[in-house]
């Protein structure tokens, strides 16, 4: 992997994938972008992770997509460079993923953190979806995964002023997990990612889907989803593991299998 702009951390079950363009606050350019979204897959591919933690730097989670590629990118670019497979390759990743934020979290960056399935902050942490100070609006999932976390009228004031909002305040908003002193920031991501990393890997798998359906499904389509998704867990060796551990009160050992 290039060291330059992503650092990756093994712990395993553990990964932490850390931005790395520090100068320019992890603008994300569409090289960082697929080379994150290679690495995701890597790691979701990879049996002895089973959770990824995303984080930035201290300054910055991520300052939203690079400007000075945006400024000289034109419609057709987008289209031909397919400019957000990248971020559509993020949002298949079948695993857990933590974001763990620092400091600015604005437009692509904030979208990023959307795109895992929970956010710790620091309490330096920032949100923000400043586009429209720059004549646009958000083009990475802000106008939808935004306004479905915080609400319409809450999304429609962030988007609309391009104003962030505090660490407590997106606590409060429901847009994040939890904030945490800046210093612990770490701890926490990798404690949360420990604690799921020690559960049955094919039901974490399939309930991170079935959560994520809610999201779209009207009501009985998602219901049918999760009692066909429950239904196949009753095939899996994990299900057999944890019930029997249960009733012969001792620690289940999941294998993902
Ligand atoms: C490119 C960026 C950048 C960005 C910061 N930098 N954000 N470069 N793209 N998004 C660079 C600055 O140019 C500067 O480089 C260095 O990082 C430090 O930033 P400063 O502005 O000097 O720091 P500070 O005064 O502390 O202000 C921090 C800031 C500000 C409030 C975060 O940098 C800012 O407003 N950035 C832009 C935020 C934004 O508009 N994001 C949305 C982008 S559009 P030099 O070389 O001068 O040191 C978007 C659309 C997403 O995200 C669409 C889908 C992908």
């Amino acid at each position: 992997m290039d060291q330059q702009m992503l650092l990756l951390d093994r712990m395993e079950p553990i990964a932490k994938i850390t931005l790395n363009r520090p100068k320019s606050l992890n603008a994300l350019n569409s090289g960082l972008m697929k080379k994150l979204a290679d690495e995701l897959e890597a790691l979701d591919r990879d049996e002895a992770i089973r959770v990824i933690v995303l984080t930035g730097s201290e300054r910055a989670f991520a300052a939203g997509a690079d400007i000075n590629e945006l400024s000289e990118t034109k419609p057709v670019d987008f289209v031909m460079k397919q400019f957000f497979r990248d971020w559509e390759r993020i949002r298949k990743i079948s695993k857990p993923l933590i974001a763990a934020v620092n400091g600015y979290a604005l437009g692509g960056g904030n979208e990023l953190a959307m795109c895992c399935d929970m956010i710790i902050a620091s309490d330096t942490a920032q949100f923000g979806q400043p586009e429209i100070l720059l004549g646009v609006i958000p083009g990475a999932g802000g106008t939808q995964r935004l306004t479905k976390a915080v609400g319409t009228k809450k999304a429609m004031e962030m988007i609309l002023t391009g104003k962030s909002i505090s660490a407590e305040e997106a606590l409060q908003w429901r847009l994040i997990n939890r904030v945490v002193p800046a210093e612990d920031l770490e701890k926490e991501a990798l404690s949360l990612a420990k604690e799921i990393a020690e559960k049955p890997p094919v039901a974490v798998r399939l309930a991170k889907q079935a959560v994520l359906k809610a999201q779209e499904l009207p009501l009985e389509h998602g219901l049918n989803l999760e009692q066909n998704a429950f239904f196949l867990l009753f095939s899996s060796e994990d299900q057999s593991e944890g019930m029997r551990a249960f009733l012969e009160k001792r620690k289940p050992e999941f294998r993902g299998e």
